[in-house]
């Protein structure tokens, strides 16, 4: 375990670039389906992507490639995360769309192997996990940077049962690690203007791993004079994005994996729960784009499959425009689903019957998209600074 995360260390130190998508022909976007729900709403977010991107296939600089494979099935046949055949195509693409994939856990019918997004998110290095939350009319304007590859995650399939009494859990916080997200926050809270950070730990009580995030954080800083930054306790942090008056003034949150976890979840419910929010998992070489929630087992079991809500992985795929530089097209599908899901809502996906389809949600983004007055609908909705 410890020549594995040294190994990791080694690795980071040497660095690498970022990829260049503007000098790469072709960028190839794999689409890989899940479990549960996860075929049926990837298929409604490559559909968007796909007529979005029409011109760069016909040009040949975007080229799609629908991954099979990577379901529980399969997963639990070879007894592993990801499929050897599915690792490959995912490391023969650039960028990932990803449908939510099955994670079993004890008592499940399945064995006990890792999570197919935790293996992912380790295997392409894809460190950075991004997490925008906003609901304009509350105030709220929140990005989170959830490190993706370290915490409690990294070697959280090999804890030990010490003994029939004992069970001992391992986190890791390296200075690489922590450096590389935290840097990626303050370079976005500096890019954007919005110059304000928070780093949200426990190091009063886990004092070495985050005790580490926390001081690297310090050193960092030095970097960013213009932006203003404090620290905050993942308790108290929890209770206070409840709270009108301070939760407002959080912007950019940068935090270890496992309080990012929680703590976007959390965020997401007052969006309108974790259905709507989307997710980029970053790395330098490799992206992936996923929905928040889950594969929704029960769901398919009542005959509900249809009826399940798309727009966490379409804003996913509007991340994904962003991140490739198609930030024109990334900007049009952040309004038409602001105004679809959030605004207007024509149609409402619920989930159940008593809602529209995960298509009809589908084929009122289209339309909103293809609108010439897109732009001027959503400033419509935009709530109205007042005047000095
Ligand atoms: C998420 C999910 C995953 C996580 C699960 C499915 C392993 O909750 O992307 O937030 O814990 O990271
Ligand atoms: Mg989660």
């Amino acid at each position: 375990m410890l020549a594995e995360q040294l190994a990791r260390v080694k690795e980071m130190k040497a660095g690498q670039d970022w990829l260049d998508y503007g000098v790469i022909k072709p960028i190839i976007i794999g689409v890989v389906g899940g479990d549960g729900i996860g075929p049926i709403i990837s298929q409604h977010a490559h559909h968007i992507l796909a007529f979005l991107l029409d011109d760069e296939v016909k040009s040949g600089k975007v080229q799609f490639n629908v991954i099979e494979g990577l379901t529980i099935e399969n997963r639990a046949k070879v007894m592993k995360a990801i499929p050897d055949d599915v690792l490959a195509e995912l490391k023969a693409s650039h960028v990932i769309l990803k449908g939510p994939t099955t994670t079993p856990k004890k008592g499940d019918p399945w064995p006990n192997i890792e999570s197919a997004n935790v293996a992912m998110r380790k295997e392409l290095d894809l460190f950075a996990n991004v997490r925008p939350v906003k609901v304009p009319e509350q105030g709220i304007d929140w990005m989170f940077f959830r490190e993706n590859t370290e915490g409690a995650y990294a070697l959280g399939s090999n804890g030990i049962n010490v003994t029939d009494d004992l069970a001992i859990d391992f986190t890791v916080t390296t200075a690489q690690g922590a450096e590389r997200i935290i840097r990626l926050a303050f370079d976005y809270a500096k890019k954007t203007g919005i110059n304000k950070l928070t780093i949200v730990t426990k190091a009063n009580v886990v004092k070495t791993t985050d005790g580490r995030f926390l001081d690297v954080a310090r050193e960092v800083a030095k970097d960013y004079p213009e932006v203003e930054w404090d620290d905050w306790y993942i308790d108290i942090m929890t209770a206070k994005l409840v709270d009108p008056k301070r939760r407002t003034q959080f912007r950019v949150m940068a935090l270890p994996n496992l309080y990012g976890d929680i703590l976007t979840d959390e965020a997401a419910e007052f969006q309108g729960g974790v259905g709507t929010a989307g997710s980029a998992n970053i790395g330098k070489r490799y992206g992936m784009f996923e929905a928040i929630h889950g594969s929704a087992p029960r769901m398919v079991k009542e005959g509900r499959l249809e009826y399940a809500d798309p727009s966490s992985l379409i804003r996913a795929a509007s991340m994904m425009l962003n991140h490739l530089g198609f930030t024109d097209r990334g900007k049009k599908l952040e309004m038409a689903l602001d105004i679809c899901g959030n605004f207007e809502q024509k149609l409402v996906v619920t989930g159940r019957p008593t809602g529209a389809k995960g298509s009809e949600l589908c084929d009122y983004i289209m339309e909103t998209i293809q609108d010439p007055n897109l732009e001027k609908r959503w400033q419509d909705y935009q709530p109205k600074t007042k005047a000095a």
